[in-house]
């Protein structure tokens, strides 16, 4: 199969340099181009970019930094880690001129028309790509969710599917990965907890119902549950935390969730895909995990390991949910240009 050529929007940045190690070596995908800012492009994209981990691809690291501009890049499908005042403008301009955007910025997430997608969870709502032909886009626009609500989703979407959810606690321990680069300052964060991510918990509160709705018409009809959310920076490098405790329509007894979360496999749509974990969800029996620490490479960083599930004295059930942000983005495979675009996913994970 000829792999398709991908431009990545932000390429610089911390969530740009992410997309690109993991698309770097993807059966589907080639890297074509590489778009920043004004102050970046025409200039090597090697040596305008702080690479933050590991070793850069050498063939991206020689590539010519372009300008994010529908005219200057050429790729019908196209990764979006922009800075959000930019993706405002940005990915709208590339969906008119048809191209698909896979975006991880916050601005298009909550519109009526937009997929907020976790593949395994929600591959379903990919169908409102449809509805964005009435903006007059040729292409279109799909963006993942917020990190700590992703894990949180993920984790929840069994058991929302077999009990339904109705009321929901959460406090995140969320790594400083999450900040991107340079993110919190080194003084502010060793051995302290930062009770406090700017805009954090208003999406941990709103964007677990959208991804966990169901796709009705041209909409997506939210989960009817509410959610209240702490978020915390904690001194961790990868991995986000999150502890919950869930009431739900019909109360599970402990080893029927347990039964839930082993059971779920996901949206077939994403089965034997090339970045897929072979499991979506881990259940550990063991009382002191998951841990950041041991638990944040599992399924190369795309299972979500859930841990201590139990019955809660307020609400019906506890749980701890741990993955390394796993913006789990969808990407394209298939393009059925130009009136019936189909996606068929790939989920990858940003860290
Ligand atoms: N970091 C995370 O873990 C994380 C998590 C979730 C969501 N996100 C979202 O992902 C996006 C990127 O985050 P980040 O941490 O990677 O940010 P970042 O390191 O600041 O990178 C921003 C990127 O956007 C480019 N850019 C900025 N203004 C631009 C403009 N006017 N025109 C074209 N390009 C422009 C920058 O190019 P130059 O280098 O040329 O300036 C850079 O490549 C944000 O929307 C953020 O909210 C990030």
């Amino acid at each position: 199969m000829t792999s398709l050529p991908v431009a990545i929007l932000g390429a610089t940045g911390a969530v740009g340099q992410t997309f690109i190690r993991l698309l770097a070596d993807h059966p589907w995908f080639r890297i074509a181009e590489v778009a920043a800012s004004e102050r970046s492009a025409g200039k090597r994209y090697g040596d305008v970019t702080k690479w933050i981990e590991g070793t850069m691809p050498e063939e991206v690291a020689g590539m010519e930094v372009t300008l994010c501009d529908p005219a200057t890049v050429r790729s019908p499908l196209v990764f979006s880690a922009l800075d959000a005042s930019a993706a405002a403008v940005l990915e709208p301009a590339f969906a008119a001129d048809g191209r698909f955007v896979l975006s991880n910025a916050k601005n298009f997430r909550m519109e009526r028309d937009v997929p907020l997608v976790i593949p395994e969870v929600n591959a379903s709502h990919l169908a409102l790509l449809d509805a964005q032909r009435a903006r007059g886009w040729t292409g279109g626009v799909v963006t993942n969710a917020n990190c700590a609500a992703t894990v949180a989703a993920m984790a929840l979407a069994p058991l929302h599917e077999a009990f339904g959810l109705r009321e929901l606690f959460l406090a995140t321990m969320q790594a400083v990965s999450g900040a991107g680069y340079p993110g919190v300052p080194s003084l502010d964060i060793l051995g302290n907890v930062i009770p406090f991510i700017g805009d954090e918990e208003p999406k941990l509160e709103r964007e677990m119902q959208k991804m966990l709705g169901a796709l009705a018409g041209d909409a997506i009809a939210p989960a009817p549950f509410v959610v209240s959310a702490h978020a915390n920076r904690v001194p961790v490098e990868h991995g986000h935390t999150v502890v919950m405790s869930a009431r739900f329509a019909r109360k599970p007894s402990l080893p029927e969730a347990i039964e839930a979360l082993r059971a779920w496999r996901g949206a077939a749509a994403v089965h034997g895909l090339p970045s897929a974990p072979a499991l979506p969800l881990v259940v550990t029996d063991d009382e002191s995990r998951p841990q950041p620490r041991r638990d944040v490479g599992a399924g190369r960083g795309m299972t979500v390991t859930v841990g201590r599930v139990r019955t809660d004295a307020i609400f019906d059930l506890k749980l701890v949910a741990m993955c390394t942000t796993p913006f789990a983005m969808s990407s394209a495979l298939r393009i059925d240009p130009p009136a019936a675009p189909r996606i068929v996913l790939c989920p990858i994970a940003t860290s």
